[in-house]
């Protein structure tokens, strides 16, 4: 095996678990879901306090007011929107902390991330088909990308360099990790999502968002789900208009057949584009 495969797949198994507040949030039914009990386990953790604080007082909520309490952010977060957070949240404590994704800076990347989600998130509304919660789709756009971030710890110039060749040469990034570090991202990602015992439609969304695009994908034995589709567009749409940076821009036209899956064309797509643009703007504010 590939050394740099073996190193990655040993990061990954040596990842911390969820923590145990957030697992317990996240197996709630809805109508187990008490507010009350909720905002305790999250007090109890420190971390997750902290973080979930410095988000509402972010600029992306726009609030007049300083929120101080677990209480007031899950009043203005709401069920839906506390669970996608503490998910997100969960999964960049668990993963190495980095400054630089290839030459990607942190904040780029996660741009990229939560605009995909927030996206995904529109689209389905647009779609006006509620088969997902908007946490499943906000996470899955979220997380999609993530795998790439273990093999950026294993090797950071490499990755630096695969970028860069692959925008060069307008070669696919992925079929370059494969080349290079003998695994790629979407399978760093399958294997991430097993770890953490994400719902196989994440899970799928993680392994076979490149699929659609007729890039290289050697990750076609997983089934895919709609969700799957929602990614791809909403990752596609967040590469041609530069929203963040993923590192892969050579790809940015959306399958005909997710198009087609979507039921609309490509002008309609833009005309919906130019509605959702002042959404997303505020996307970038989200994690600073
Ligand atoms: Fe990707
Ligand atoms: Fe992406």
């Amino acid at each position: 095996m590939n050394d740099k495969k073996e190193m990655i797949i040993d990061v990954v198994n040596k990842l911390p678990s969820f923590p145990s507040s957030v697992v317990k949030i996240m197996n709630m039914n809805d109508e187990d879901a008490n507010p009350r009990v909720i905002i305790d386990l999250i007090r109890l953790d420190p971390v997750l306090t902290l973080r979930i604080l410095k988000l509402v007082n972010s600029a992306f909520f726009g609030l007049r007011h300083k929120i101080t309490n677990i209480q007031q952010a899950y009043m203005l977060l709401g069920l839906e929107n506390t669970r996608s957070l503490l998910l997100g949240i969960a999964a960049m404590g668990c993963l190495p902390d980095f400054e630089l994704l290839g030459n990607i800076n942190q904040n780029e990347f996660l741009n990229h991330s939560i605009a995909t989600g927030v996206l995904a998130k529109l689209l389905s509304e647009k779609k006006k088909e509620k088969v997902y919660k908007s946490e499943i789709l906000f996470t899955s756009g979220l997380l999609h990308d993530f795998g790439k971030i273990p093999l950026a710890f294993i090797d950071n110039d490499t990755y630096r360099m695969i970028i860069i060749e692959s925008n060069k040469k307008g070669v696919s990034l992925i079929e370059l990790e494969n080349d290079y570090f003998g695994i790629t991202h979407t399978q760093v990602g399958l294997l991430l999502a097993e770890k953490w015992n994400l719902p196989v439609e994440i899970k799928a969304a993680m392994g076979n968002h490149h699929l659609l695009s007729n890039e290289y994908s050697p990750d076609q034995s997983i089934e895919c789900y709609d969700l799957t589709y929602y990614i791809h567009i909403a990752n596609t749409i967040c590469k041609k208009q530069k929203i963040g940076e993923s590192g892969n821009s050579v790809f940015t036209d959306i399958s005909d057949q997710s198009l087609e899956w979507f039921n609309v064309n490509t002008s309609e797509l833009d005309e919906m584009l130019d509605n959702l643009k002042e959404e997303l703007v505020s996307v970038d504010f989200f994690w600073k």
